[in-house]
């Protein structure tokens, strides 16, 4: 019987999933898969976690559900004590939504709402980069570098200025890049510049750039240079750690690695955890002041934000990753998997770089790894080698960004070590079985 439920590719037949268990997920089939990137990189305590599905029953015979303008709820509250005593520095308001677009949009809408609050209207725009993404709806949609996603709805999207990814492996900024002299965040200055600082609400910038590329990582001193002119120009810096944060690059958020404190951040993905839709925008104080001392409504919200069965589910998932030192795995994990794959990059002339921070790595597929010459787009090389990979048994969440291939290796981060070396060996597999195809 053929299907009523819209997949990504409408005339696909996908293979039905059936249950999960830690690292891995089995089909109706009985075919099992290593998860290697956390679905969209958000399992990041693996699947069935028992401490998270007794908070779901436990929750869930207390209250699911209530208006956030009549009721607030205890799991909220306690989520958002958790998430501003885990932020750096005074990243201590919290507003609760359900994905991560919603989180970038009402972190967006916050920033404009400061700026007409201090009786600054006419900042509105905002500058975020080439080869990004920062969400499916119009506005996060707008401020995304993310050509395949943004085609069919250019014109109504907003044509904000954009500048070049901090990409190492392929410089737009400065053709003599390695070494890298930060000429890719100085484009923010020409870029305020040319907008007019008195027109710039924010700059927004995913700290690992995830699905636009796969794990491209800036280079350092990239992001303290970023808030210098940020603060020089008085525009707020957003970082969209939707995918880098709680934990997945070996910090809570993605910006320590750099002391950077954000004004503010948009988390989802690894905060459910897979188990609720949740996603939260940490404020820095002084950006909400403004609206307090203002007209004191934010003017934003969600029939289900601060949803309790949500929050609660968001709390346990912090706990479990304090409790288990998943931030610390994370960030000691990450150099050994930078290492395996580099080992991997080795011995496939198709592997062009490999890149990343704690458990978020990315894979690019090249023509040619000297010049970087990509693959050509039409051979769809991305999906080709992903579909390799399930084949294989392992899971991988696509990079691609229309122009190069790529692919995301982001396991859970309580993946054991026999399991990230069975990852490794499915990898290799599938890339020697990738290269015969192609050969
Ligand atoms: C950095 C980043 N921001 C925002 C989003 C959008 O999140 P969601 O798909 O939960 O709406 C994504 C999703 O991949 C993302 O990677």
């Amino acid at each position: 019987m053929p299907s009523h439920l819209l997949k990504p590719v409408v005339s696909q037949s996908l293979p039905a999933v059936a249950r999960g268990k830690g690292s891995f997920v089995w089909d109706t089939e009985g075919r099992r898969y290593l998860d290697g990137s956390s679905g969209a990189v958000v399992v990041s305590l693996g699947h069935g976690h028992p401490d998270v599905l007794r908070t779901l029953r436990d929750q869930a015979e207390q209250i699911t559900y209530a208006v956030r303008s009549q009721f607030t709820n205890e799991p909220a509250e306690r989520l958002a004590d958790r998430l501003a005593a885990l932020a750096p520095a005074d990243l201590d308001m919290v507003f609760l939504v359900n994905s991560g677009s919603e989180a970038v949009e009402t972190a967006l809408k916050i920033a404009l709402q400061h700026w007409s609050e201090l009786g600054l209207p006419e900042k509105r725009w905002v500058i975020s980069r080439h080869g990004s993404y920062h969400g499916t709806t119009l506005g996060a949609l707008s401020l995304s570098g993310h050509p395949v996603r943004r085609r069919h709805f250019e014109g109504l999207l907003h044509d904000f200025p954009a500048v070049p990814q901090p990409n190492r492996y392929r410089c737009a900024a400065n053709a003599s890049c390695p070494p890298c002299d930060l000429s890719c965040a100085d484009a923010f200055d020409t870029a305020i510049e040319a907008a007019g600082a008195s027109r710039v609400a924010a700059v927004v910038v995913e700290p690992v750039v995830g699905a636009t590329g796969g794990a491209v990582v800036a280079a350092p001193g990239y992001y303290q240079r970023l808030r210098q002119i940020c603060d020089r120009h008085d525009v707020l810096l957003i970082a969209d750690e939707v995918m880098t944060g709680v934990g997945r690059c070996g910090h809570f958020l993605a910006m320590q690695h750099w002391d950077t404190v954000p004004d503010l951040v948009a988390m989802g993905k690894g905060l459910g955890a897979g188990y609720v839709p949740l996603a939260a925008v940490l404020a820095r104080r002084s950006v909400i002041a403004a609206i307090e001392r203002g007209s004191g409504t934010l003017i934003t919200g969600h029939t289900y934000s601060a949803n309790p069965l949500a929050a609660a589910v968001g709390l346990t998932v912090l706990d479990v990753t304090v409790r288990d030192g998943l931030i610390e795995r994370s960030r000691q994990v990450g150099p050994v998997l930078g290492a395996e794959l580099g080992d991997l990059l080795e011995s496939h002339p198709i592997v062009g770089d490999v890149r990343g921070l704690g458990m978020l790595w990315g894979l690019e597929l090249v023509a040619d790894r000297a010049s970087g010459r990509p693959l050509p787009r039409e051979r769809a090389i991305t999906e080709r080698f992903l579909a390799v990979c399930q084949a294989n048994g392992l899971l991988l969440y696509p990079a691609s960004d229309g122009f190069c291939d790529a692919a995301l290796v982001a396991p859970p981060l309580n993946t054991t070590d026999d399991e990230l070396r069975q990852l490794m060996q499915l990898l290799d597999t599938s890339l020697r079985a990738l290269e015969a195809e192609l050969a």
